[in-house]
């Protein structure tokens, strides 16, 4: 299965703070935004992974990341000219995904719970047997995303984009498990009135096909994006109040490498001298310090 980011767009709801570098690269607490939705996807075991972000952001990304080397991953990145829609970074990766499944995350998606990776575990099963899965969710004000009307039984009975009157509290998060056809799909759609490719549209043909699924990510569930000055502010504050509480960080992505067995001791040694001035840095370091079970692995 091949990981998709989508780190682009224009970001004026959050402008002045995002003229000169995207919402992507703000921090959230102590790391940068896309530390988040990266780490889903390395939870997910996925390594090889496309990052799809603005001709001006994308050098900074590789700044940060280069190859992925040094987190046991293969990191790839495609430049998406015009911000046109999410369902257009399905097609920009046509070659990058070639016959694979597919997991595609927002950039700005912050998820946060207990049991999240057999979640993760249980849709890239569906997308092995040609199904797609949604990550639903409940919230106080629908109707600034993706809706879904649910059954007792889970299934998805329709989905509407912002829709002005929503059909229920439960929206789609940005997470979506695909089989190899939703490169197809994304690529015969139309745009929608807004001119843009909806996300939302390639799910609505999978509904059609009888081919989707919704994993319910329950009430202790945290799932934080961060579209405004706010909903910044509230997930740094949310990762700030856990991470000082347990000692444990949200989104580490050295810790994740590491206990996957993705990167060496060695390695992340490196990033202990790199970043030995940071909090972050001593975090890691008490990784290859610590005796207790919960930094070497255990109880996730
Ligand atoms: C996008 C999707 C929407 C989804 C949301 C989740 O909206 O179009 O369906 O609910 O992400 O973050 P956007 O945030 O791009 O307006």
């Amino acid at each position: 299965m091949k990981g998709i980011i989508l780190a682009g767009g224009s970001g004026t709801r959050l402008y002045p703070s995002t003229i000169a570098l995207c919402k992507q690269l703000l921090p959230i607490y102590d790391k940068p935004m896309i530390y988040y939705p990266l780490s889903v996807l390395m939870l997910a075991q996925i390594r090889e992974i496309l990052l799809i972000s603005t001709p001006k952001d994308t050098p900074r990304f590789k700044e940060i990341f280069g190859n992925g080397d040094w987190l046991g991953i293969k990191l790839d990145y495609c430049i998406q000219e015009k911000p046109e829609g999410l369902a257009q970074g399905l097609s920009l990766a046509e070659s990058f995904v070639q016959n694979d499944e597919i997991a595609l995350i927002l950039g700005d998606n912050i998820f946060y719970g207990q049991g999240f990776t057999p979640m993760l575990e249980s849709a890239k099963d569906n997308a092995q047997k040609g199904f797609a899965t949604l990550f639903t969710y409940r919230v106080n004000e629908p109707q600034h995303f993706g809706v879904a009307e649910i059954d007792t039984e889970g299934n998805v009975l329709s989905l509407e984009e912002k829709p002005l009157e929503p059909k229920s509290h439960y929206i789609a998060t940005g997470l979506y498990f695909y089989d190899n056809q939703a490169v197809e799909i994304a690529k015969n759609l139309a745009p929608s009135p807004r001119g843009e490719y909806e996300i939302t549209d390639v799910n609505i043909a999978y509904l059609k096909m009888g081919k989707l699924k919704a994993q319910m990510l329950g009430r202790g569930f945290a799932w934080l994006d961060t579209g405004t000055h706010d909903s910044l502010i509230d997930a740094g504050t949310f990762v700030q109040t856990i991470e000082l509480r347990q000692g444990y960080k949200i989104a580490c992505l050295e810790e994740i490498a590491y206990h996957n067995g993705w990167i060496s001791e060695a390695q992340l040694l490196d990033r202990v001298d790199k970043l030995s001035k940071s909090g972050y840095g001593a975090y890691l370091k008490n990784l290859l310090d610590s005796k207790e079970p919960s930094f070497r692995g255990y109880y996730r």
